[in-house]
């Protein structure tokens, strides 16, 4: 499975096998995490893999009582020193880079979760006093998101996303591109777009050609027909 391929088919799964998950996994997917970027290469991003049962009861509590989440048999608690990144870049640090660092691990581990196939779900609605309070995670480190990790019986179907056209502008903000083709001169696209309407034109062509043909053949028949009985 290629990078594209991996991004296009992760979803978020919700319903988990009772299959344990392999250690080696979990280490392969612990060091994506680690290889993530981050902010100044500062590294305040920290994994608490959680196994026990009781402690992903508690978890799942912990997350406005989503109970599925117990079933899955590995969850990953993404971490963020904090005071490390406010330390090297104050309140952006805090407010923005602390959050992105660990979003990066995130996206690296679910993804290559997916390339093992396993099945994952980024959960981020909890009560982060309860979390640290189950997981022994001190006050100067805060828990930002929990990946639920395991096997699954089936991908749920693709949730819907908007349109490019939605969501990426060019050159400036607002600027809607209706032709992507055209604006960056892609000229295999545009002519592989005209060589598909010439061959429905020409399909459409030949089909009328062929009712045309039919019905006069018909007629022909009737006429023959007639023309013997008398
Ligand atoms: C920041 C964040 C928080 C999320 N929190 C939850 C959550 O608490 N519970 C849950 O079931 N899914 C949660 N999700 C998963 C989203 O619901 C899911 O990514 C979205 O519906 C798109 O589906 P997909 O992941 O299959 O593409 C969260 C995702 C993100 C990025």
């Amino acid at each position: 499975m290629d990078a594209i391929e991996c991004i296009m088919t992760r979803r978020s799964v919700r319903n988990y096998l009772d299959v344990p998950v392999e250690w080696d996994k979990i280490g392969t997917i612990l060091d994506t995490g680690r290889f993530a970027p981050s902010s100044g290469n500062i590294q305040d991003v920290k994994f608490v893999v959680v196994k026990d049962e009781g402690s992903r009861k508690a978890i799942a509590d912990a997350c406005l009582r989503q109970y599925w989440m117990s079933k899955a048999p590995i969850h990953i608690v993404v971490c963020s020193e904090v005071k490390k990144s406010i330390g090297f870049y104050g309140i952006r640090g805090e407010r923005l880079y602390s959050i992105q660092n660990c979003a990066a691990s995130i996206e690296n581990m679910m993804l290559a979760a997916n390339s093992l196939g396993l099945g994952t779900c980024w959960v981020g609605a909890f009560d982060e006093n309860v979390v640290s309070r189950v997981l022994g995670i001190p006050d100067y480190i805060r828990p930002q998101a929990i990946i639920t990790i395991g096997y699954y019986h089936e991908a749920p179907k693709p949730p819907q996303r908007f349109p490019l056209t939605t969501v990426a502008f060019l050159e400036k903000y607002g600027n809607r591109v209706g032709d992507s083709a055209a604006v960056m001169r892609d000229y295999s696209l545009i002519t592989e777009r005209y060589v598909k309407q010439g061959q429905k034109a020409t399909g459409n062509a030949a089909g009328k050609a062929a009712d045309f043909i039919g019905q006069k053949g018909q007629s022909i028949a009737e006429k023959l027909k007639k023309k013997f009985k008398k």
